[in-house]
């Protein structure tokens, strides 16, 4: 592909994300827009909230945990063996993902963070 083509191609519309207040990472909550195609994982760090990704992002550790409270049916599901990382994770629920495995599909999403992470469950 010529750079003129990379250049022409049209852009995505951006994935609204909101992610609920937090007491540690994200104290009154947050609310941005997001870049399509993106790992949700990397959009969080990029507005500054220092979720963990122990494995760096490989789904391998499940310290990304996070639960989709809104926008859950519109992302790529889970595949195996993000189920079997999730397995793993702190407070897990039926709207658990890893951040690392989902990607940002236009589709606005609302996001929690785990009071906890694994480690930090390991830890106390
Ligand atoms: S960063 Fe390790 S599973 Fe997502």
């Amino acid at each position: 592909m010529t750079e003129a083509q990379k250049t022409d191609k049209p852009a995505l519309a951006p994935t609204p994300v909101r992610v609920l207040p937090h007491p540690d990472m994200c104290p009154d909550g947050l609310a941005f827009e997001g870049r399509t195609g993106q790992k949700l994982v990397d959009a969080l760090l990029k507005q500054g909230i220092a979720i963990e990704h122990a494995c760096e992002k490989v789904c391998a550790c499940a310290t990304c945990h996070v639960h989709i409270r809104e926008g859950l049916d519109a992302i790529e599901p889970a595949d195996d063996d993000e189920e079997d990382q999730l397995d793993d994770a702190w407070g897990l629920d039926a709207q658990s993902r890893l951040s690392c495995c989902v990607k940002l599909n236009g589709a606005p999403l609302v996001v929690e963070l785990p009071r906890y992470t694994k480690n930090h469950a390991r830890e106390g």
